[in-house]
């Protein structure tokens, strides 16, 4: 049992409150879900990996000037983050045809698209995630015109710095999905990045070989997952000193 208060779960992570106001702590489970939650199961290590390789993504992000929720990792399976209003739109953005856009319009997996895609996608798991457009959005209010400006030109910032990191490592970025919170200041507001950037929430391909290097292989049985994502933290020179074997954590919560 936790001692912290738990102010949401989720499907791969927990929240906790933070240890000062306005931070969260964010914790990485191992659990994994697919199709709005209908296939479930476990990748031992996930977590630990996935907390290493958001870090890892944040901190350069941070520096390259684009804002993010992340402030430190604590442990092997959490972080500190800032507490942010998360505005309820997932962000995808797609450089290679595949998952549910190669299903939607018949596009072959592995076409190249002409230029970057950004789609929308509302979270509202009973609805499914159904797809969304700006329209959509700044109708109901769920993020005003300004802020999805901000949003869009974020979004495709990380897509240029995450494409040249992966393509550095022999990894094509595929595509992803990112999540944006409002954070509340004295007076102000804007809109930073939040949730996590890791192989749960992006398709990574293998430059020479296509082998997928992220949540693909969970969702189609393919197997080798969790060394999949330790593939991609050696890849970006990131994998714990001890090796694998370091890579399972802490079962038990202090
Ligand atoms: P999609 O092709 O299934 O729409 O997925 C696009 C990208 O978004 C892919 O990299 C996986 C990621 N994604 C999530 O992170 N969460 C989700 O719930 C879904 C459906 C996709
Ligand atoms: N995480 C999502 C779910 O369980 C879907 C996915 O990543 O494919 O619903």
């Amino acid at each position: 049992m936790s001692r912290r208060k738990q102010v949401y779960e989720g499907k791969a992570k927990v929240l906790y409150e933070g240890p000062e106001p306005g931070t969260l702590v964010q914790y990485f489970k191992d659990d994994a879900t697919a199709f709005n939650n209908q296939k479930k199961g476990t990748i031992t290590g996930k977590g630990v990996i996935n907390n290493r390789i958001s870090e890892h993504i944040m901190t350069l992000l941070g520096d390259i000037g684009v804002p993010t929720h992340f402030v430190r990792r604590l442990n092997m399976r959490e972080q500190l983050v800032k507490e942010v209003e998360i505005i309820p739109v997932e962000v995808v953005v797609r450089n290679i045809a595949a998952g549910s856009l190669s299903t939607r319009l018949g596009i072959a997996e592995g076409t190249i698209l002409p230029r970057s895609l950004v789609e929308f996608f509302y979270k509202a798991d009973e609805l499914g995630d159904p797809m969304v457009t700006e329209e959509h959005i700044t109708c109901f209010g769920w993020a005003t015109p300004p802020e999805m400006d901000d949003i869009i030109a974020m979004s495709l910032r990380v897509n240029d710095f995450l494409s040249g990191l992966f393509l550095g490592v022999g990894i094509r970025l595929v595509d992803f999905k990112l999540e944006f919170g409002r954070l509340y200041q004295n007076e102000d507001m804007r809109i930073i990045l939040a949730d996590e950037i890791s192989p749960d929430n992006c398709r990574l391909w293998d430059i020479r070989t296509n082998d997928k290097l992220d949540k693909d292989r969970f969702r189609r049985d393919l197997g080798g997952v969790a060394d999949a994502y330790r593939e991609v933290a050696r890849r970006l020179g990131i994998l714990p000193e001890g090796g694998p074997r370091d890579m399972k954590g802490p079962e038990v919560m202090q």
